[in-house]
């Protein structure tokens, strides 16, 4: 048996790492192909370097350009891959434009397409988000969920529940095998400074992009950092579009935001797991922080996770300035509790697997929740 895996962005990496782990240790060849949506060395190589993931087997190489040049041209390459590897089973994990264009290439060939971290819904189309998660989701043959509301979105959109399984995220998998050695790099004492700290990320084009919602945004970072140092990686987007709108100096002039570039792997979850606050508007991030137990506030007007925030730590708080530095202000002041979601246990892929094999001689399926 052959199972063909899509990488192509940044939050792919981590979560195909588990599965071709969990697909090799079972004797099932799993080669990966990288898009190449994401290229720069510390958003793509340094993610398989530190995580162990092998070298794609081919690399399409697409680049950056606009959603439908994008998509486009991932199809176009990833056409005759498909033919000359000819899987049983294609792989798609998560919501970029990767997964939604190689899902429709698999479709048309008719290569059986499993979709995972299915049935996420933010239902707010103007993220491209949620688009691809859409059209991965009604190709898909089989869909593997990471969280109850993800069974239920897909049984609303009329989903045979025969192709639903409910299995917990890959994402989580991989910060619990990774933990311990994200500790050990001592990133969070040569990043952070002593004493209590928040991690801000921001890479939306809605927070982004738009001049108003970016420089309110910064704002209230600003004050934010009076009362909690903030340390800030910036995802090449938003250093280019905060430069545009003359933000970036603002940021880089105040002495309680730290600046980075992109991190890796371990010296992210270092960076989190040390902190006391999170500001984000990621999706992967809500989910992460919830394991580690730090309160994120997410800076969106909707979650695609509920389960981070009727379980984890996650609330949902928008951009209007004053909320975020109100939100802020109480977390430092009353820290919540939290507890985590049913099955993100560190071993979902082991679960899809499992699911994948079931049937075949020589391979016997584990414990699979349904
Ligand atoms: C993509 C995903 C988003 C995910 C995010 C994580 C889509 C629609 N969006 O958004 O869901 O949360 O990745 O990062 O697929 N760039 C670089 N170097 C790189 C890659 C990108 O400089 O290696 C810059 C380029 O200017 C590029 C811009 O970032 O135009 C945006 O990259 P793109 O992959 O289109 O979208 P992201 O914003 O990264």
């Amino acid at each position: 048996m052959k199972v063909l895996h899509v990488a192509g962005a940044r939050p792919n990496f981590m979560k195909v790492a588990p599965l071709v782990r969990a697909f090799e240790a079972r004797g099932v060849a799993a080669p990966i192909c990288h898009t190449g949506q994401h290229y720069d060395e510390n958003m793509s190589r340094l993610f398989f370097d530190e995580l162990g993931i092998p070298t794609p087997a081919v690399n399409l190489e697409v680049g950056s350009a606009s959603h439908a040049a994008q998509t486009a041209l991932v199809m176009q390459r990833f056409e005759p891959v498909l033919l000359e590897s000819a899987p049983d089973l294609l792989i798609v994990v998560g919501d970029v434009n990767s997964t939604l264009a190689c899902s429709l290439v698999a479709s048309k060939l008719r290569v059986p397409l499993a979709h995972v971290e299915a049935g996420l819904r933010s239902f707010d189309r103007e993220m491209p988000e949620e688009i691809n998660r859409l059209v991965a989701d009604v190709l898909a043959d089989v869909l593997y969920c990471s969280e109850s509301s993800g069974v239920e979105n897909l049984r609303a959109e009329g989903i045979p529940a025969e192709r639903i399984r409910l299995v917990g995220t890959v994402m989580i998998d991989t910060v619990l095998a990774h933990r311990d050695r994200a500790r050990a790099t001592g990133a969070r004492d040569r990043l952070a400074p002593d004493g209590p700290y928040g991690v801000l990320t921001l890479h939306r084009p809605s927070n982004v992009d738009d001049e108003a919602t970016a420089s309110g945004l910064v704002r209230a970072f600003i004050e934010v950092a009076a009362d909690v140092p903030l340390v800030f990686p910036v995802h090449p987007r938003t250093r280019a579009a905060l430069a545009r709108h003359g933000l970036l100096t603002e940021l880089e002039t105040c002495p309680s935001v730290r600046l980075l570039g992109p991190l890796g792997y371990l010296e992210f979850l270092a960076l989190l797991d040390g902190a006391t606050l999170v500001l984000t508007d990621s999706g992967g991030i809500q989910e992460e922080t919830t394991v580690l137990g730090v309160p994120c506030r997410t800076l969106r007007r909707n979650t695609e996770r509920p389960a981070t925030v009727t379980a984890g730590t996650n609330r949902v708080i928008g951009t209007d300035p004053a909320t975020v530095v109100a939100a802020a202000r109480s977390v430092l002041e009353s820290p919540p509790v939290a507890a985590i979601p049913e099955l993100w246990d560190g071993r979902a892929a082991e679960r899809i697997v499992d699911d994948v094999l079931v049937g075949r001689p020589g391979h016997s399926p584990g414990d699979l929740e349904d």
